[in-house]
C-alpha cells in the first residue's frame, strides 16, 4: 500500500528536491576528512569551519582522544546491553558523579543523547493535571517532550517575561507546573534572563528547567553553563545538557534532585528500552568534564570569549550581526537568499550552514556563525571581510 503524505511533507519534498536540483541544497556537506580544525569535502577541497559547535576545540584534543582509545581497548565498541542490564561501565559511573558533583546537585543520569534527555524528563513527569511552558524558541527536544507528556503545554513569546508571568498566573491551580528553557539559543545565539525566570518560577511555585546544551563547558567561571554565569545554578531544579557540543564528545544528561533522577532509571522507556553511549564516548566526555576545570578549559574558554569579542566588535561595526555569545546569527529572513549566500560563501572556501524553514520560523532564514576557542584572528578577519562582501551583494 502507498502511504499517503502529509501536504506540509510533501512540500518540503518538493522543495529539497527543486534545491537539489538548482545545486543549492545546503544540506550533508559530505566531509572525508579534518585537516587541523578544516574540514576537507568529498570533492578534496579545504573549507574553514565556521559551521561548528566544537566551541573549546575538544574535539581535536589529544588527552580526549587516548581516553576514547583507551576503553575502546578495554571494552570494545559497545557495551553488552541497555544500562539498566549490563551497558553500565565505571566510565557511566564516574561521568554522573563528576556531572553531579560539578553541577552542584544530588544526582545525574546519562542519556545516549541532549534529545533524549529532554524528552524523557518531560515525558516522564508531567501528565494531564500538569503545566509544561517553554519559550518559543526552545530546542525541538523541549516540545517533543512536552507533546509526549499528555500536559497542558504553553509557549511564550521569545524572551517574553510578562507574557511568562500572564500563563503562570492563569494556571495558578495545575499540579505540577514547569518553565523550560535553553540557556542559550541554538540560532539566535542570545540567553535566556535566567535571573528574572529563576525569581518567577520561585514566585509561582514552578519548577525551573534550564537546557544548557550550547552554554555547558563554555559559559561560567567553571564551565557550568549558562545557570552559572547568571549566578542562579542553585535554584534551577533540574538543570539539562549534552556533551555534544563543548565537550569533544556526545551524549545527554539531566542533572538535580536524587528522587528525579531514581524514577527516571527504571520508569522512562527513552533510558531504559534505549541503549546508551558506548565506553569509548562516555570515557571522551569524562576527559572533556575533567579537562574543564584543568588549564586546558580555562584556556580554551578564554580564547573563546577572546575570539568572540574580537568577531562580533568586526561584524558590529559593519552592521553585519551582533551576538553576546559564540553563536553569531547573521539575519537574512529569505529562504533562497540565505542560501544563495551560504553557497557563495561555500565557494570561496567558508563552510557556514544556512538555517531555514523548517530549522528556524517562517521568514527568519539565517546564516549561523559559530566562533571557537582554534580559530586565528586571521580566520575570524577573513570570514568578516567575505561577510562584508555579501552583505552589498545579498542586500541584507
Ligand atoms: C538547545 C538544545 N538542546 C538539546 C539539543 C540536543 O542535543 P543532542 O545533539 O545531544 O541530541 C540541542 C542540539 O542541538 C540543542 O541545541
Amino acid at each position: 500500500m502507498d502511504i499517503q503524505i502529509d501536504q506540509t511533507l510533501m512540500n518540503s519534498y518538493e522543495k529539497m528536491r527543486e534545491y537539489k536540483q538548482a545545486n543549492t541544497y545546503p544540506y550533508f556537506p559530505t566531509i572525508d576528512k579534518y585537516h587541523n580544525q578544516n574540514a576537507i569535502l568529498n570533492n578534496g577541497s579545504e573549507y574553514l569551519m565556521f559551521g561548528t559547535c566544537d566551541y573549546l576545540g575538544f574535539n581535536n584534543n589529544q588527552l580526549i582522544k587516548n581516553s576514547s582509545m583507551e576503553a575502546i581497548k578495554n571494552f570494545g565498541t559497545n557495551t553488552y546491553g541497555a544500562q539498566i542490564s549490563c551497558g553500565y561501565t565505571k566510565y557511566h559511573n564516574q561521568l554522573e558523579t563528576k556531572l553531579a558533583n560539578l553541577l552542584n546537585k544530588e544526582s545525574a543520569i546519562l542519556f545516549p543523547s541532549g534529545m533524549s534527555a529532554n524528552m524523557a524528563l518531560l515525558s516522564t513527569f508531567f501528565s494531564k493535571e500538569d503545566l509544561i511552558i517553554n519559550d518559543q524558541f526552545n530546542h525541538a527536544s523541549s516540545f517533543l517532550g512536552s507533546k509526549l507528556s499528555f500536559a497542558k503545554v504553553e509557549a511564550f513569546p521569545h524572551g517574553s517575561l510578562n507574557k511568562l508571568e500572564d500563563i503562570l498566573k492563569a494556571n495558578q491551580n495545575a499540579r505540577n507546573k514547569a518553565i523550560v528553557v535553553d540557556g542559550l539559543f541554538s540560532a539566535d545565539g542570545d540567553f535566556s534572563d535566567l535571573t528574572s525566570i529563576s525569581d518567577l518560577a520561585r514566585r509561582y511555585n514552578a519548577l525551573f528547567i534550564v537546557d544548557e546544551a550550547h552554554s555547558f563547558g563554555a559559559c561560567g567561571p567553571n564551565g557550568c553553563g549558562a545557570s552559572e554565569m547568571y549566578g542562579v545554578l542553585k535554584d534551577v531544579d533540574i538543570i539539562t545538557g549534552t556533551m555534544s557540543k563543548a565537550i569533544g564528545s556526545v551524549g545527554g544528561y539531566l542533572a538535580g534532585d536524587s528522587r528525579i533522577i531514581e524514577i527516571l532509571r527504571h520508569n522512562s522507556s527513552l533510558y531504559t528500552g534505549s541503549r546508551g553511549s558506548p565506553p569509548a564516548v562516555v570515557a571522551a566526555s569524562l576527559k572533556g568534564l575533567e579537562l574543564l576545570s584543568l588549564d586546558a578549559g580555562i584556556e580554551a574558554r578564554r580564547k573563546l570569549w577572546d575570539n568572540v569579542n574580537f568577531l562580533t566588535n568586526l561584524l558590529r561595526v559593519e552592521e553585519i550581526a551582533d551576538s553576546n555569545s559564540y553563536i553569531i546569527p547573521v539575519m537574512i529572513g529569505d529562504d533562497e537568499i540565505a542560501l544563495r549566500m551560504s553557497n557563495w560563501l561555500h565557494r570561496r572556501g567558508v563552510l557556514v550552514p544556512a538555517m531555514i524553514y523548517p530549522l528556524v520560523p517562517k521568514n527568519r532564514a539565517l546564516i549561523r556563525l559559530g566562533v571557537t576557542a582554534w580559530h586565528t584572528k586571521d580566520e575570524c578577519v577573513k570570514l568578516a571581510s567575505l561577510l562584508c562582501e555579501a552583505k552589498k551583494l545579498f542586500k541584507f
